[in-house]
């Protein structure tokens, strides 16, 4: 360390939670590289051993069979906003984990309790590792993962908005079936017994229905100053 080098921003905890197409990663990785934070994406996570498990024959509608194996692959996540990346057992899966296979049978995939137990260690010495801070973006960062998190955000939108933005994501899927699809995912997400998507009661709700990126952006912002400030 430099003599005389300004004190380092107090390290900062943001738990990011809620469903698909409300502007989570977006609004984590901007978030997190303007305020030169580590980035991880949960969801990936659970791609990740979803995309293992069918790569290598698993019976996904068997959770016991599911359950024996949760503990083989070895999942590397990236923590740098700006170039998120994946592995298992070393393939870069960045790519294949987005397939529609995968986004098709990753909620069956990650309601086995076996699957939870491991990924959720996994992000919680990511998380304790990060020596600046992170943001971390899931379905239940804030109430499982990390409830001791420095701030909570739960991002909702309406699910029109969340399905026009997530067929325009797909180049031009069809918005009817897109919102039928991510609606039964939230569904599956919500329901589950372990660890549900859900809002922590000290969260903060922000509806990002009419809202631009760059808002929803500079609101979390905000937000994290303001709790960086009081530490
Ligand atoms: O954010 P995403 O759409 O890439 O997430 C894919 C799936 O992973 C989502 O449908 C539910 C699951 N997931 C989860 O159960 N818990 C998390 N913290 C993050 C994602």
């Amino acid at each position: 360390m430099e003599n005389g080098a300004a004190r380092p921003a107090p390290a900062v905890i943001v738990a990011i939670d809620g469903p698909s197409g409300t502007g989570k990663s977006s609004t984590s990785k901007a978030v997190a590289a303007k305020l030169g934070l580590s980035y991880l994406d949960t969801g990936a996570q659970y791609r990740a051993i979803t995309w293992w498990m069918v790569t290598n024959g698993i019976d996904i509608t068997d959770p016991t069979a599911i359950a024996a194996v949760a503990g083989k692959p070895e999942i590397i996540s990236g923590t740098d906003p700006s170039a998120p990346a994946i592995t298992v057992d070393g393939t870069d899966v960045a790519r294949p984990i987005r397939t529609q296979e995968v986004t098709s049978k990753v909620s069956a995939v990650s309601a086995v309790p076996e699957v939870r137990t491991r990924i959720t260690e996994l992000q919680r010495s990511i998380a304790a590792a990060a020596e600046l801070g992170i943001v971390v973006e899931g379905r239940d960062i804030g109430t499982t993962v990390l409830p001791d998190a420095d701030l909570k955000i739960f991002l909702t939108a309406s699910p029109e908005a969340r399905a026009s933005r997530r067929s325009g994501e797909l180049k031009g899927a069809d918005v009817n079936s897109t919102r039928e699809a991510l609606l039964k995912r939230d569904a599956a997400d919500s329901s589950r017994k372990t660890s549900p998507l859900a809002k922590a009661d000290d969260a903060v709700e922000v509806d990002t229905s009419d809202l631009t990126l760059q808002q929803v952006i500079e609101c979390v912002v905000t937000l994290v100053e303001e709790k960086r400030a009081a530490k």
